[in-house]
């Protein structure tokens, strides 16, 4: 019988040593250079250590214009080679291997970071969020093409850092969601219109890293089952965007959904959210998939495993609550991990930070284990907020994410 505990083989001959997946968790420790601090490697060695077999890290920027975040890491070329080298000895300490999560936000770049962000076509932001963002232009034809190019470069910099694979992030309405997305994507050039115009850009990207890397290193794609949206991108689209990716030759595919004005992968309490459409993905393909959100018991994590609903959990919330959540499960100590709803007390306050709440508790629980201090379990969301005014001052409380 397959269980958690079970290796796995990669499409490319890779075996991870277990089915336990640290999904990407922006974790905001970055320096003003947009380098990997100590902290950041600190706390993937408490990650690798703590038995996770694929570790996959927060969402690092291939163009230093276009950031989602403050704090978040660039690689665009090799003048940080060392800082990447030890973030990625420190997380293979123990057996695991990394992937460097590769993104651009597009239109998600707020507007403390972007005056102009780009985009597929000039969409703005909507909705409750769209105070945080400048209304992005359309890409040209060039740039798209330089994008691509950054894409594989951050790749090429990655597998000679030591970086086990790179994951390219296609999901929670970042710039290659973006392009899939019928409503965010109007172009009429090759880029744009039919599906197969609008995944374009992720398949060159995707054959331009495999072109210019080794065998052995890893290609993921961390894709929506949906975007759970009028006019988004749609669970028929993105079964087809994963079967051409099948077809090319992908080493994982990780199913999540939703993005930031619709945050369907941020749920608490019910259950693993994607794990029926993780069910139409398994007839369709032989690539192994990763199925990320909602999972925080170890019942749910032995079943999906065992009932072969998914090759690999995808964990990053508990993760963070229990960093060493494999070797506590493999010593049958875990049973379930707090992911907590965060709030302020008062309603019309926490809808107006929600994009903050959420992520701010958990990078604050992220900058703790790096120090070796204990996570503070609490709904109590004060203490956070305040974790991100003292860190980033009063802009942290306009919309980070769309
Ligand atoms: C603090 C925080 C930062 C995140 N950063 C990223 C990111 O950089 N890239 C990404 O693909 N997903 C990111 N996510 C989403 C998670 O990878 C995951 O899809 C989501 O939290 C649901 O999984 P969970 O229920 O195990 O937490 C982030 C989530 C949190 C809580």
């Amino acid at each position: 019988m397959t269980t958690p505990f079970t290796p796995l083989t990669l499409k490319n001959g890779t075996t991870l040593k277990n089915r336990f997946m640290k999904a990407a968790t922006s974790e905001t420790l970055g320096d003003k250079y947009y380098r990997p601090t100590n902290k950041l490697i600190d706390l993937y060695r408490a990650w690798a250590k703590g038995g996770t077999g694929l570790i996959i890290t927060g969402n690092v920027m291939v163009d230093s214009s276009a950031r989602g975040e403050f704090g978040n890491v660039v690689v665009e070329d090799t003048v940080n080679l060392d800082r990447l080298r030890r973030w990625a000895e420190a997380a293979t300490n123990n057996g695991a291997q990394i992937f460097l999560q590769l993104n651009h936000p597009g239109k998600q770049s707020p507007k403390t970071i972007s005056k102009t962000p780009v985009s597929p076509s000039a969409v703005p932001i909507t909705g409750d969020n769209a105070l945080g963002f400048n209304p992005p232009r359309a890409l040209n034809h060039i740039e798209i093409k330089e994008i691509i190019q950054k894409f594989i470069n951050a790749a090429v910099v990655a597998e000679k850092a030591g970086f086990s694979g790179v994951e390219i992030h296609a999901a929670h309405g970042y710039l290659l969601n973006q392009f899939l997305s019928p409503h965010d994507n109007q172009r009429v050039d090759e880029y744009g219109g039919s599906l197969e115009n609008r995944m374009r850009i992720i398949v060159e990207i995707y054959q331009g890293i495999r072109e210019k890397v080794g065998k052995d290193f890893s290609i993921a794609l961390k894709i929506n089952s949906s975007d759970f949206s009028k006019d988004g991108f749609s669970e028929a689209d993105s079964l087809k965007v994963i079967q051409k990716m099948d077809q090319l030759g992908i080493d994982l595919i990780e199913i999540s959904g939703g993005n930031y004005e619709n945050p369907t992968m941020q749920g608490i309490g019910k259950g693993a959210f994607f794990i029926n459409y993780a069910a139409k993905v398994k007839e369709l393909v032989e690539t192994p998939i990763a199925v990320t959100g909602g999972f925080n018991t170890a019942e749910g994590i032995d079943n999906a495993i065992e009932n072969n609903e998914t090759d690999l959990v995808g964990l990053a919330r508990p993760l963070v609550m229990v960093p060493d959540l494999p070797n506590q499960m493999e010593a049958g100590h875990f049973t379930r991990a707090n992911v907590h709803y965060l709030t302020t007390g008062s309603k019309s306050f926490d809808k107006k930070v929600s994009s903050l709440i959420g992520l701010s508790y958990y990078q604050q629980q992220m900058e703790r284990i790096a120090t070796g201090k204990n996570i503070i379990n609490t709904n109590n969301a004060w203490g956070a907020l305040g974790f991100s005014l003292r860190k980033q001052g009063l802009t942290a409380l306009l919309p980070q994410r769309g």
